[in-house]
């Protein structure tokens, strides 16, 4: 047969399937999202996320020496409340005293390189376990972001080097930019969640939160997984808003927004491989379903594929080690 193409001869050899490999994964493309909680001396692994744990501020110190010592360079924080500190504001959010802001500041006292993002949005501190403020049934926008603002300016004075709003608000990304400003924490990045979709891949994080909504879902702030244009849309915003990164969640079933966000912003593009997403493959390896590592791999490699530029995943730690090896 002649044929002047033959394209598995760029197949042929480990070296050369190397040579021409478009996409790279490397561990300083990780974030690594953590849990803590109040109290001494916890480490409660998360049902629903095998390997992951709920930890309180010592065990998190110890776990922080493997984490960084595997070359993870980033964490998110994320704080899981009593349901006796929720109230209707999350007034536990920005007191000065809260472990969450505390433990913020003697991780980044103990790890000073290490890259800390924080979550704004109300969920983990409010009673009724919605992202914003609840006003007669209704998630009330504008005074919603207030109190993420002031939020904000907490977890920047705790010692935050990235702010996350997750919360779907209008308006969240300018109004934080500018508080933040003032307040002269011009040097803080904020990641926006700009494609936040409401999505049934949550699950396994609000088990680790206790942070289900008591009424309702999340679809009046949360974007339909039906659409591509609205997530442009969003993304334009936060972009023209000050956003330093915008980020995509979930990563799997929106890969082509990933890739649509890539070719029309000139800033980092980041997915959050979710919780759900993890769940999943964890309970396909462990029935002996799939070869966990491998699905992991390729599964992180396609979110870089798709334009991703970072990646938060609960992979990161054994994704390291693969890498490291
Ligand atoms: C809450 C928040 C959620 C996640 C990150 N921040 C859940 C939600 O919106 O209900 C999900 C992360 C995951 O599933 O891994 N604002």
């Amino acid at each position: 047969m002649y044929l002047n193409r033959r394209p598995r001869r760029n197949r042929k050899s480990s070296a050369i399937r190397d040579l021409v490999q478009e996409t790279t994964l490397s561990v300083s493309d990780f974030i690594f999202p953590m849990f803590i909680q109040e109290g001494t001396n916890q480490k409660v692994e998360i049902k629903s996320m095998p390997g992951i744990f709920r930890f309180s501020l010592d065990t998190i110190l110890e776990e922080l020496k493997e984490v960084t010592d595997l070359g993870i360079r980033a964490i998110d924080l994320f704080p899981n409340y009593h349901e006796t500190k929720k109230d209707k504001y999350a007034s536990e959010s920005y007191k000065e005293d809260t472990f969450y802001l505390k433990a913020i500041t003697a991780i980044k006292e103990k790890f000073p390189d290490l890259v800390i993002m924080t979550d704004i949005a109300m969920d983990p501190y409010s009673s009724d376990g919605h992202d914003g403020l609840v006003e007669n049934g209704e998630i009330v926008n504008d005074a919603t972001v207030e109190i993420l603002a002031k939020m904000g300016v907490a977890q920047a004075k705790a010692g935050a080097d990235i702010l996350g709003p997750s919360d779907m608000m209008d308006g969240r990304i300018g109004y934080l930019r500018d508080t933040i400003d003032r307040e002269g924490f011009t040097n803080v990045s904020i990641m926006s969640y700009s494609a936040k979709y409401a999505s049934a891949f949550y699950g396994p994080f609000r088990d680790a939160l206790e942070s289900a909504p008591k009424f309702g879902d999340k679809k009046t702030y949360q974007m339909n997984p039906a659409n591509t244009r609205e997530a442009l849309l969003e993304a334009q915003l936060d972009f023209a808003e000050g956003a330093d990164m915008l980020m995509v969640k979930p990563a799997l079933s929106y890969l082509d927004i990933i890739a649509k966000l890539d070719q029309n912003f000139d800033i980092p593009i980041a997915a959050y491989n979710v919780s759900g997403e993890y769940a999943m493959l964890k309970a396909a390896a462990q029935n002996g379903w799939l070869d966990g590592d491998r699905a992991m791999m390729e599964v992180l490699m396609s979110i870089r594929r798709a334009g991703a530029k970072c990646i938060l995943t609960y992979f990161a730690k054994e994704a390291a080690v693969i890498l490291g090896s």
